[in-house]
C-alpha cells in the first residue's frame, strides 16, 4: 500500500516548485544553500522537464537529474518528483501533430506553451507511460524521493478536446455507459428537435452548432471529458506504484477555482494517495481570505476529511490577472497559515527561484529577482522558522460544524445555455452562502448530495440544480433524523441527464420542504424585490423570484412585492425529527445571515458573538493534540476566548482565557490535555 503522506517527513512540507534547468548548474548550490537557510523541507522538481530528459526520441539524459536530485539529498531536502507529461517535447508534436487538442470550434492548438494535450491521442498516451517508466526505473528509490507529482493541473487550460479521436473515444465511452443509442437518445431527450441517433456511429461531440446544442450530449461530454484525462492519471499511478512500491502519488487539483471546473474532484480525490492543491488569490475585490478557506475546507472535503497539502500558492503577486497586486507585509505568512488551519500539512510555493525567461518571469518566488536583500526573502525565511514550530499539527484533522453541499456535475448542467436567467450563477450562490457561514465563525465541510451527513447539525444547499433521487431521499433522510437542511432556489430541478423530475418542482425536494414552486419568475437586471419578515424587518433580494406554495412548510418571509407579491418568499417546514428550510430568492449578505442565524438556532449551533469579524477560528485535532488557529485578518489586534489553557507554538508564550492575536498575525495554540 502506499503511504498517504510524504516519505521521509517529519514535520509539515515547506518549499516551492524547483526548476534548476531554468538556471546554470553553479547556481544550483546556492540554491540548495538557501533553501536549507529559509528551512525548506521539499521541493517539487521535473514538472516540465521532458524535452530535457528525451531530447530526442528515445534518447534520454538524466544525468543533470541525477545531480539535482543528489544535492538536494545531501542537503536533506526531500522531494516531489513530477511526470513531466504536461509538456511533451517539440519533436513529439513534429511526430504525432494530432495529438494537439482542437477547439469545439474545429481549430488545433499550437506548440509553444504547455498542456496542449488530446488525452485521447493513442501516441500521446505510450509517449507519457514511457517517460514515466524511465523515470520510474530510474527514481524509484530514490533516497530524496518524498512523492510523485503526476502531470500538473489535469483539466486547465484545455478542458475538453473536439478532435476525431475524441470523437470515438466518446462513442467508446457511450457504448459502454449505455450500452444501446436507444438508450442515449432516452438519456438525451433526442425526440426533440430531430436529433434521434439510428447508431454510435452518427454520434460526434458537441461540436459548434448554429444555435443551442443538445444539453445531455453536452453534460455527457463534460462527463467523458473528465473520465479519459482521469484514464491517464491513472495509468501513469498504476506505473508508478509498480515500480516505486510505497511512494505516494499525487496529481495537483486547483479544487475552488472557477477556471477550474471542467474536474469532478469527488472521483479524483479517490484516486490519488495525497490531494494536493494549487491555489491563488483571485483579486476581484472580494475578500480574499474567505476564498482561501473556501478552497482549503474544499480540499479538505475532497480528501474525505484527511489532512492534504498545499502544493502552491504564491508569496507575493502571480502575473496572470488583468493587475496583480503584490501581498501586503505579513499577508503570505496568514495565507500559508490559514491553509495549515483547514488541513494542510504544509505550505509550498510556485516557485522557488523567480525566473529570468519565460511566461512566468512578474510572478512572484520565495527567492525573488532581488535576491536575499528582499521583504518577500526575509517573510520566507520567518515563515520557515513558524513552519517548522508546527511539526506535531501534521496528520491531525481540522474540525467542522456545518456542511454546504457540493457537486461538480451539477454545476455543469446549471451553466448550459437556454436557462431561465444568465444572472443566476451557482457559483456565486456557493461562495455566498460560504461567506455568510464564515461570518458567522462556523467551519464548513463540503459534501457530495449523496454522503451521509448524520454528523452534521446544518446543512445548506446553495444551489444544486441536477440532483438525483438518491440525493433527494438522502436529504429526506437526513431532516428526518433530526438535521437543519437549508436549501436555496433553483435546487433539485433536473436528474442526471439533465431531465427535468416528473411532477411539480422540485422534484426530490417537495416533501421535505413541504411545498412546490409553481413558476419560476426571474428578474431583470438591477430589479430587486423587498420581503417582509416576522420581526418588521425587510430584506432585498434580486435575480430570481418564485411563484411558492405551501403544502405544510409555514412562509417566514413574505415577497412585499414583484409579481409572487403576498407569496411566501422563505419558507420553514418541520418534517420527522429535523427542519427545512426553503429560499426562493436571491438573498443579499444580511439577508443571508438573517436566515442562517434562524436555521443555526434550529440546529442548536450557538452564535460565536465573542469572536469579531475576520479573525478566523479552527481547530485541528489527533493524536498529537488539539490545535486552535487563530487568523488575525484585521488592522486591530484581537482577542480570542480560550476554554482551557495552552501554550501558544510561535511564541512559545503560555496563553489562558484570552488570547492576544495582533494585527495581521497568527497564532496557533496546543491546548493542554488533550
Ligand atoms: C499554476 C501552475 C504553475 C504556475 C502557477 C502560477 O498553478 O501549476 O506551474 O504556472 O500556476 O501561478
Ligand atoms: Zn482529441
Amino acid at each position: 500500500m502506499p503511504e498517504t503522506t510524504p516519505r521521509g517527513l517529519t514535520g509539515l512540507a515547506f518549499g516551492g516548485d524547483y526548476n534548476p534547468e531554468q538556471w546554470p548548474e553553479s547556481v544550483w548550490q546556492e540554491d540548495v544553500r538557501l533553501m536549507r537557510e529559509a528551512g525548506v523541507t521539499m521541493v517539487s522538481v521535473g514538472i516540465f522537464s521532458w524535452a530535457l530528459l528525451e531530447p530526442s526520441p528515445g534518447v534520454y539524459d538524466f544525468a543533470w537529474l541525477d545531480r539535482v536530485l543528489d544535492l538536494l539529498h545531501e542537503g536533506g531536502i526531500r522531494v516531489d518528483l513530477g511526470t513531466p507529461t504536461v509538456a511533451p517535447p517539440a519533436w513529439f508534436y513534429r511526430a504525432h501533430p494530432e495529438a494537439l487538442p482542437v477547439t469545439e470550434d474545429g481549430v488545433r492548438y499550437e506548440f509553444g506553451s504547455r498542456a496542449a494535450i488530446c488525452h485521447s491521442n493513442a501516441d500521446y498516451r505510450a509517449a507519457a507511460a514511457d517517460i514515466t517508466t524511465r523515470l520510474a526505473e530510474r527514481y524509484g528509490d530514490h533516497p530524496a524521493l518524498a512523492m510523485w507529482h503526476v502531470h500538473n493541473e489535469y483539466g486547465v487550460p484545455v478542458s475538453a478536446c473536439y478532435c476525431d479521436s475524441c470523437a470515438a473515444h466518446f462513442r467508446r465511452w457511450l457504448a459502454a455507459t449505455y450500452r444501446t443509442v436507444d438508450a442515449v437518445n432516452d438519456a438525451w431527450g433526442t425526440a426533440f428537435w430531430g436529433q434521434r441517433y439510428a447508431g454510435f456511429d452518427q454520434i460526434n461531440p458537441p461540436r459548434r452548432t448554429p444555435t443551442v446544442g443538445n444539453p445531455g450530449q453536452a453534460l455527457d461530454y463534460r462527463r467523458f471529458a473528465d473520465a479519459t484525462m482521469r484514464e491517464n492519471f491513472r495509468a501513469e499511478r498504476d506505473i508508478l506504484h509498480r515500480l516505486s512500491p510505497g511512494v505516494p502519488v499525487t496529481t495537483n487539483f486547483m479544487t475552488a477555482l472557477s477556471q477550474c471546473d471542467s474536474v469532478d474532484y469527488w472521483a479524483w480525490g479517490r484516486e490519488v494517495d495525497i490531494v494536493t492543491n494549487d491555489h491563488y488569490l483571485i483579486t476581484d475585490g472580494r475578500r480574499t481570505h474567505v476564498n482561501l478557506a473556501m478552497a482549503a475546507d474544499l480540499t479538505r472535503s475532497v480528501a474525505g476529511g484527511a489532512p492534504w497539502l498545499l502544493l502552491e500558492h504564491s508569496t507575493s503577486g502571480v502575473n496572470w490577472q488583468p493587475r496583480n497586486p503584490a501581498k501586503a507585509p505579513g499577508q503570505m505568512a496568514r495565507n500559508s497559515l490559514a491553509h495549515v488551519a483547514r488541513g494542510s500539512d504544509g505550505a509550498m510555493f510556485f516557485q522557488w527561484r523567480q525566473s529570468r525567461r519565460g511566461a512566468e518571469k512578474f510572478h512572484s518566488a520565495m527567492l525573488p529577482h532581488g535576491g536575499t536583500e528582499t521583504r518577500v526573502w526575509r517573510e520566507v525565511v520567518e515563515l520557515g522558522a513558524a513552519i517548522d514550530c508546527l511539526a506535531t499539527v501534521r496528520s491531525t484533522r481540522t474540525e467542522a460544524d456545518v456542511a454546504v453541499l457540493w457537486d461538480w456535475q451539477s454545476w455543469w448542467a446549471q451553466n448550459l445555455q437556454w436557462r431561465p436567467s444568465e444572472d443566476h450563477d451557482p457559483r456565486e450562490r456557493a461562495d455566498a452562502f460560504y461567506e455568510a457561514l464564515y461570518d458567522r465563525h462556523l467551519t464548513v465541510d463540503f459534501a457530495h448530495p449523496e454522503a451521509d451527513l448524520s454528523r452534521y447539525p446544518l446543512v445548506v444547499v446553495p444551489a444544486l440544480y441536477l440532483m438525483t433521487k438518491a440525493a433527494g431521499v438522502n436529504l429526506e433522510r437526513y431532516v428526518d433524523g433530526g438535521g437543519t437542511l437549508v436549501v436555496s432556489y433553483f435546487s433539485g430541478i433536473v436528474d442526471e441527464h439533465d431531465a427535468v423530475h416528473e411532477g411539480a418542482y422540485p422534484g426530490p425536494l417537495r416533501d421535505v420542504l413541504g411545498l412546490t414552486v409553481e413558476e419560476f419568475s426571474p428578474l431583470l437586471q438591477g430589479q430587486s424585490v423587498r420581503l417582509a419578515g416576522p420581526d418588521g424587518r425587510e430584506l432585498a433580494a434580486d435575480v430570481w423570484s418564485e411563484f411558492v406554495v405551501p403544502g405544510g412548510a409555514e412562509t417566514v418571509w413574505t415577497y412585499a412585492d414583484g409579481l409572487p407579491a403576498g407569496r411566501p418568499a422563505v419558507t420553514r417546514h418541520r418534517h420527522g425529527r429535523g427542519t427545512a428550510w426553503y429560499v426562493s430568492t436571491r438573498l443579499g449578505a444580511d439577508g443571508l445571515d438573517a436566515l442562517l442565524e434562524r436555521a443555526a438556532e434550529d440546529a442548536g449551533l450557538a452564535p460565536r458573538t465573542d469572536l469579531p469579524r475576520d479573525v478566523e477560528v479552527v481547530r485541528r485535532t489527533g493524536e498529537s493534540g488539539s490545535y486552535l488557529f487563530a487568523v488575525n485578518h484585521t488592522a486591530s489586534d484581537a482577542k480570542v476566548p480560550l476554554e482551557t489553557h495552552g501554550t501558544e507554538l510561535l511564541t512559545g508564550e503560555r496563553a489562558a482565557g484570552r488570547l492576544a492575536v495582533p494585527a495581521g498575525a497568527v497564532r496557533v495554540v496546543r491546548l493542554d490535555g488533550r
